[in-house]
C-alpha cells in the first residue's frame, strides 16, 4: 500500500460516498494520508478529503463535505449539507447539526453543539492581502452550545458550556458559562439563571402533545418565571 493511501478502518459508507478526495491546494506534508478510525457510519453524498485524522464511531449525514488537514476526536456527528473546511480541530463527542459551515482553522471542543445553520467566519478583512496569513475561525469551548443561525466572527472566543442563543451575531468573546444573544450579541445572564424550560412551558388546551410558552401576557410576548411577581 503506498504511504499516503488512505488509512480507512471498518466503515459503513452509503453509495455515493467518497473517502480521501485529493485536495486541489498543497498540504503541509503531501504524504500525509486521510486516518478514518473504525465504526464510521458515512450517508450518501460525504466527500471526505485526503489529509484529515478522523477519529473513532465518526458519523456523517447526507451531502457533508469535510476538507484536508482536520484533526477530529471520536464520536462527533456531522449532520446533513454541513461544510468542515480545512484545518479544523473538532474534540471528542462534538455534534455538528445540519446546513452548518465552518471557515478554515476553526476549533470546537469537546462535547460542544452547533444547531442548524450555525456559520463560522475566519476573514475579517475578506480579499485583504494580509488574510491568508492571518485567518482563523473562532475557537468553541468545551460544551459550548450555539443556538439556530447563529454568525460567529474571526478570532471569537465562545467560553466553556456557554450558551448563544437563536440568530445571534458574536463578534465579541464569550465568558464561560454566560448566555448571549442579539446582533450585535451581548452577555444576559449566566446559564445557571435561566429558568427550567418545564416551568416555561405549559401544554396547548385540547392538544396536550403540544407545548407553548406559559404565562402569556400579550399576544406575542411572553412573561417569564423571572419577571412573575
Ligand atoms: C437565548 C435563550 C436561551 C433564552 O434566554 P433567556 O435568558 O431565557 O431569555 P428570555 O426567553 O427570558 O427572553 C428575554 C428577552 O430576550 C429576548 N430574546 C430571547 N432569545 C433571544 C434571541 N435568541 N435573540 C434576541 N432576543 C432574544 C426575548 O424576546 C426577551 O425580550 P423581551 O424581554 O423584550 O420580551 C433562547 O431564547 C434561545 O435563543 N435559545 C436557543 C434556541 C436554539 O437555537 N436551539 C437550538 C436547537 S434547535
Amino acid at each position: 500500500m503506498a504511504s499516503d493511501a488512505p488509512l480507512i478502518e471498518p466503515l459503513h459508507a452509503d453509495a455515493g460516498v467518497i473517502v480521501g478526495y485529493q485536495p486541489g491546494r498543497p498540504i503541509k506534508d503531501s504524504t500525509e494520508r486521510l486516518v478514518l478510525a473504525p465504526g464510521a457510519h458515512l450517508r450518501s453524498g460525504t466527500v471526505i478529503y485526503g489529509g484529515s485524522h478522523i477519529g473513532a464511531r465518526f458519523e456523517t449525514g447526507h451531502n457533508v463535505v469535510i476538507r484536508e488537514e482536520c484533526v477530529i476526536g471520536d464520536d462527533v456527528c456531522v449532520w446533513s449539507n454541513s461544510v468542515v473546511d480545512y484545518g479544523c480541530r473538532i474534540g471528542d463527542g462534538v455534534k455538528i447539526h445540519a446546513n452548518c459551515y465552518l471557515a478554515q482553522f476553526t476549533e470546537i471542543s469537546a462535547g460542544a453543539f452547533l444547531a442548524p445553520g450555525v456559520t463560522v467566519a475566519n476573514d475579517l478583512y475578506p480579499g485583504d492581502p494580509a488574510s491568508a496569513r492571518l485567518m482563523s475561525g473562532p475557537s468553541i469551548g468545551p460544551g459550548a452550545r450555539i443556538g439556530v443561525n447563529v454568525t460567529l466572527l474571526p478570532y471569537v472566543r465562545i467560553g466553556a458550556e456557554a450558551l448563544v442563543g437563536a440568530g445571534a451575531v458574536v463578534t465579541r468573546d464569550v465568558p464561560d458559562g454566560c448566555v448571549a444573544y442579539g446582533n450585535p450579541a451581548m452577555v444576559h445572564g449566566r446559564i445557571e439563571d435561566l429558568v427550567e424550560i418545564s416551568r416555561r412551558v405549559e401544554a396547548v388546551p385540547g392538544d396536550g402533545h403540544r407545548l407553548r410558552m406559559a404565562h402569556r401576557r400579550a399576544a406575542g410576548s411572553v412573561r417569564t418565571e423571572r419577571e412573575s411577581p
